[in-house]
């Protein structure tokens, strides 16, 4: 890091976590805690809690957990130091400027800088399109339906015909070489020297959440090979956790958002009034964009291609959806192939009510599968419904699933109870697989579970040593970082009683932004954020503590043990038996400490 710790720390202090999060999600008061619906994954009842005390955060639910730079780097996709400008900023901190001199600053600021090269290139390829040299792209785009304003909107662009004209205009504005290589947009061979990627085509700024562009799709004006060419992926550009026209559609207040293959579908939605539509990034739907969706909307209408292609990969998307716990449904648009062409041929308004009367996934997915089956022919319709009760599984509340049954027994002619029947059936023998796999597994957790258990003594001291400085000098002479044995837990412990050490006072939250990869802070966060009984009364707490202590303690005297008998060492085996035999007097030392 290269911003000095006591900077860090005087905007992390100066931005109260409970107000910071605040803003974004809904928080009630619950005991010393605030809690709201995590808004890291999808849920009913909260498991997202804020403290105050301690200025970090942690999902019962998910995992999700740290202070809060760590929520801006997950919520908002910042890296620590956009994190560190915003709250810097929010608290009126001004933050030194930074040299470009050592390499390590230069690595550390890649990613802007790779940012700063795809901006350039989207403003280069928009004048592109605006000049002359760009009038056959525009005559392209205008030709398909889109207006000044919508080209202008989305940034379109157009990448000219010289080969190279994108490379020469960046690299006179400074860049170097190898940056301009990490940015896809420009390659090099040995012929050539450096090119740009991107040749004669109309060009769509690909942009994350916070309007930044991170990439680019590129199409022909015509009919050449490859119809879209895109930016690989790089340091910025993540095909998989991204969505097209996420930046403009993300309002909050939106009931559901449409789900489309094209950039040009999102484009025409847009331009006839739905703005809240979205596409993935020429690859399939992923779980981490259903997840994204699920911050912003509870619902998502797929309009994908409704030919056989579009309705495979429909059909992969509805359960990516469903496990991010949005509801599906599916839009019509034949006799058209895509939003693009429906809206063209038939205008927004009718667009409108193909929304009205879209289909839910389950039915779309049982019609789907009907496709398959010659309903005149009786044994084939037998297997049909065997099928669909097998889906129907899926329902696994009991309630929800006889009305699914009844509405599938309607829509499709069967008698409902003929249908339960086979459902309760395909249920029953799913049991059984059931119970034989968890036997087997049953074995393999018994095992884990020890020394799980020995990692959750671990984490729930150092939560109770951050919470309650005073345990401290309690412990004193019992028990130290070294008695932390997993190497994650140790160096939090090292962490832990150097900080109480040196200042008398522990500041978890603190300790959290010493790691800059949001995944050691989502580590970090967990080692202070273990789940305390707070109903315990005094004596209970007593209890555990000691419990807690003497389970950590004997842990680590027996890998010590362990350790000495295969070394040989005869004298610290003596040592370690006495201190095991101390062991057992342990809850009077504690007591009196
Ligand atoms: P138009 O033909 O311009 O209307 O495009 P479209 O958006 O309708 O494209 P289509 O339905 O054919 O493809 C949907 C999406 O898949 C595109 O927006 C691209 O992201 C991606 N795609 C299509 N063709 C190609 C290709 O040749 N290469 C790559 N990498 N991606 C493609
Ligand atoms: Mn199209």
């Amino acid at each position: 890091m290269y911003y000095p710790e006591e900077l860090v720390e005087e905007v992390r202090e100066r931005n109260d976590i409970v107000d910071v999060i605040g803003g974004y999600v809904r928080l009630k008061r619950s005991g010393a805690n605030y809690i709201g619906l995590c808004p890291f994954h999808n849920e009913k009842s909260p498991s997202f809690s804020v403290s105050g005390t301690k200025q970090m955060y942690y999902c019962f639910g998910c995992g999700a957990g740290g202070n809060v730079f760590t929520f801006l780097m997950e919520y908002e996709n910042y890296s620590f130091v956009e994190a560190l400008k915003a709250l810097a900023d929010r608290a009126g901190i001004q933050l030194p400027e930074r040299e470009y001199s050592d390499e390590a600053r230069r690595q550390a600021d890649r990613k802007s800088r790779l940012l700063e090269v795809n901006k350039e290139a989207g403003r280069y390829y928009y004048y592109q399109l605006k000049s002359d040299r760009g009038a056959a792209a525009w005559q392209y785009l205008a030709g398909r339906g889109l207006t000044d304003k919508t080209i202008a909107h989305f940034g379109l662009g157009y990448a000219g015909k010289s080969g190279n004209e994108l490379y020469q205009y960046l690299k006179g504005k400074g860049y170097p070489d190898e940056l301009l290589m990490q940015s896809g947009l420009i390659a090099t061979d040995e012929k050539r020297g450096a090119f740009d990627k991107f040749w004669n085509r109309v060009m769509f700024p690909i942009m994350d959440v916070n309007n930044r562009v991170i990439g680019f799709g590129g199409r022909v004006m015509g009919d050449g090979m490859p119809k879209y060419l895109n930016s690989p992926e790089t340091m910025i550009f993540d095909k998989s956790r991204n969505l097209y026209g996420l930046n403009f559609a993300k309002q909050k207040s939106r009931d559901y958002i449409l789900l489309c293959e094209g950039y040009m579908d999102v484009i025409a939605l847009h331009q006839a009034g739905f703005t809240n539509a979205v596409a993935s990034l020429g690859t399939a739907f992923t779980g981490l964009q259903a997840s994204l969706l699920s911050r912003y909307v509870k619902e998502v209408y797929l309009t994908y291609d409704s030919d056989e292609a579009g309705i495979r990969a429909a059909l992969r998307a509805i359960p990516i959806l469903r496990e991010a716990g949005l509801t599906a449904k599916v839009i019509n648009m034949k006799p058209y192939k895509d939003p693009d062409e429906f809206i063209k041929a038939l205008g927004a308004e009718e667009f409108g009510k193909r929304i009205q009367e879209a289909t839910g996934s389950f039915y779309f997915e049982i019609d789907v599968l009907k496709e398959q089956f010659n309903m005149e022919d009786p044994e084939e319709k037998t297997r049909f419904f065997n099928e669909v009760a097998k889906k129907l599984l899926v329902f696994t509340e009991e309630l929800e699933r006889n009305n699914y049954i009844e509405a599938v027994a309607k829509r499709y002619q069967v008698g409902f109870d003929q249908l339960r029947r086979l459902v309760n059936r395909y249920g029953a023998m799913q049991s059984v697989g059931g119970l034989l796999d968890r036997e087997a597994r049953k074995e393999n957790r018994k095992k884990d579970k020890a020394a799980e258990g020995i990692l959750t003594s671990q984490k729930l001291l150092l939560t109770w040593l951050a919470e309650d400085n005073g345990l401290f000098e309690r412990i004193r002479g019992i028990l130290g970082p070294k008695d932390f044995t997993e190497g994650f837990f140790r160096e939090m412990a090292e962490m832990v009683f150097g900080q109480y050490e040196s200042g008398g006072r522990v500041q978890p939250a603190g300790l959290i932004s010493r790691f800059e990869n949001k995944e050691e802070q989502v580590q970090a966060a967990e080692m202070f954020s273990a789940r305390l009984d707070e109903e315990l009364s005094d004596a209970g707490k007593e209890k555990a503590l000691l419990e807690t202590v003497y389970r950590i303690k004997k842990n680590s005297l027996d890998i010590e043990r362990r350790r000495a008998a295969e070394a040989g060492d005869g004298q610290a085996l003596q040592k370690i038996i006495i201190e095991q035999a101390n062991l057992q007097k342990l809850h009077i030392s504690l007591k009196n400490g």
